[in-house]
């Protein structure tokens, strides 16, 4: 593994940081160690013991902790799992030593105003200098505030995504008592606007969810049309970008249809990104941006208990959630100072590196018999679905199954996905029948799965020699 820089950079960092605090008595004075309630000698031999229990303890933590697919490595290369950066880690680690809560700015002064500045950037990638918006502890929270706020603009009107869009926003318009209807998604998994046409006329939609970057295929709804749609029709925009959101910044490397969607994402009503998905950030960081300040109104409430230090705006004034995760806020304040959100820098070159080795992925499953890539078109992100070439789908599907474990064995780690058979299959050769196929899926979400895409190709291809025998 390669060296980790992690422990030597927050050491320095945490040596500054209590600096920080320097005029405060030392809590050792005396001999005394409050945290144990014991003082002089008795407190070292404690200390000591305390410090040699805790090591154990993590021993037995990292031992339990090797039982986990190898996340951080390329040779992951299955769910949306990417590993936090270094900066991220070590500005989250050295946030515990304050462990702020950013509900209001008397519990995480620094931390909040770290928040508004790194929410700034998030949305600068949109175009947007007015805006209200903040960090949430998931994308389905972010997704909860902005439908939240869609059935408050237009009571009992619906809500419309597409059959692609995450599971949980039919969940979430179940939680807030809004009716969901699901639109079917073409070839691409894209939404179809046909069909999206067919519920607009029905004249009750209050809000569309657009996925910039669907779960399973990292489709991207053609949200230029849908905006389109808006103006004959009348309706909110909802942007689901929790995983797709920062490829804005590289708009121009994706493929027209994608452009033409991610160039149009400033118009939407509300945004959702995830950095804790493509922005490098560990869990627990989600986002939520809406177009206009005004919806701040629906957020008001009083609060005894908080909101005393400062007569600026507290950031649980505007939010749903209470207490939340100073640190998290201020890892991702440290990864944008490193890696700031511009088209053309690192933070958007390693996006690219994803993108083409997607794309290599699927140039070379289209050039091998064993394998049937979308029939549609190239992938649109950086997420590759794909078939096992068989005489009918439910061979194909016990095919992709027995191909996704032989990998494992093999160090490299897929996903599966179940989609519609008919959409796989080169043009010339017999696509498969109607019906549900199990496919093998890959998320090539970091920078290293292009230079290791040589490796995964060889895995890939040895896997299913193990099942298919060639
Ligand atoms: C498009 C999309 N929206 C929402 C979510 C939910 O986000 P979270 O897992 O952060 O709650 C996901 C998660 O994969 C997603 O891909």
């Amino acid at each position: 593994m390669p060296h980790d820089c992690v422990p030597e950079l927050l050491a320095r960092a945490t040596e500054a940081l209590e600096e920080e605090f320097g005029a405060l008595p030392d809590t050792h004075a005396n001999g005394e160690n409050p945290s144990l309630g014991i003082a002089g000698d008795e407190a070292e031999l404690d200390e000591d013991a305390s410090a040699e229990a805790m090591a154990a303890v993590l021993e037995a933590t990292a031992h339990r902790l090797g039982d986990n697919y190898p996340y951080f490595h390329p040779l992951y290369a299955g769910q949306m799992l990417k590993p936090p950066h270094p900066v991220a880690r070590a500005a989250y680690a050295l946030a515990m030593k304050i462990n702020p809560n950013n509900h209001a700015r008397d519990g995480g002064r620094a931390s909040s105003a770290m928040e508004v500045e790194a929410v700034r950037e998030i949305a600068g990638i949109f175009g947007w200098t007015e805006f209200l918006g903040h960090l949430t502890s998931s994308g389905t929270f972010a997704n909860l505030e902005a439908l939240w706020m869609a059935g408050q603009l237009a009571p009992g009107r619906r809500i419309v995504g597409s059959e692609h869009a995450h599971y949980t926003h039919q969940r979430i318009s179940g939680v807030l008592k809004l009716e969901f209807a699901s639109v079917a998604a073409d070839e691409r998994g894209r939404m179809r606007l046909e069909a999206l046409e067919e519920e607009l006329r029905k004249g009750d939609v209050g809000t569309v969810v657009a996925t910039l970057g669907t779960t399973a295929m990292g489709a991207v709804d053609p949200l230029d049309e849908i905006l389109k749609l808006k103006e004959r029709y009348g309706f909110r925009v909802h942007v689901d970008a929790a995983y797709g959101g920062y490829f804005r910044l590289i708009a121009d490397a994706l493929d027209e249809p994608a452009r033409r969607a991610f160039s149009a994402i400033g118009q939407a009503d509300s945004i959702i990104v995830d950095p804790h998905k493509h922005g490098l950030q560990p869990y627990g960081c989600g986002c939520v941006l809406f177009r206009e300040l005004a919806v701040g109104r629906f957020y008001k409430h009083d609060s005894p208990y908080t909101y005393f230090t400062s007569k600026e705006l507290h950031l649980g004034e505007i939010s749903l959630e209470c207490s939340r995760a100073g640190a998290a806020a201020v890892a991702l304040w440290a990864t944008q100072r490193l890696l700031p959100l511009k088209p053309g820098g690192e933070f958007a070159r390693g996006l690219a590196k994803g993108r083409r080795a997607a794309l290599e992925l699927d140039r070379r499953l289209r050039g091998d018999g064993r394998f049937e890539a979308l029939a549609a078109g190239s992938p649109e992100l950086d997420i590759v679905v794909w078939a096992l070439q068989a005489a009918d789908l439910r061979k194909a599907s016990e095919q992709a199954r027995r191909v996704f474990d032989a990998c494992a064995r093999r160090g490299l780690h897929l996903a599966l996905v179940q989609l519609p058979g008919s959409w796989f299959g080169t043009p010339g050769r017999v696509k498969h029948e109607r019906g549900g196929a199990t496919c093998l899926r890959s998320v090539l979400m970091k920078p290293e799965h292009e230079a290791w895409m040589g490796e995964i190709w060889n895995r890939l291809g040895a896997g299913c020699g193990d099942v298919v025998g060639v």
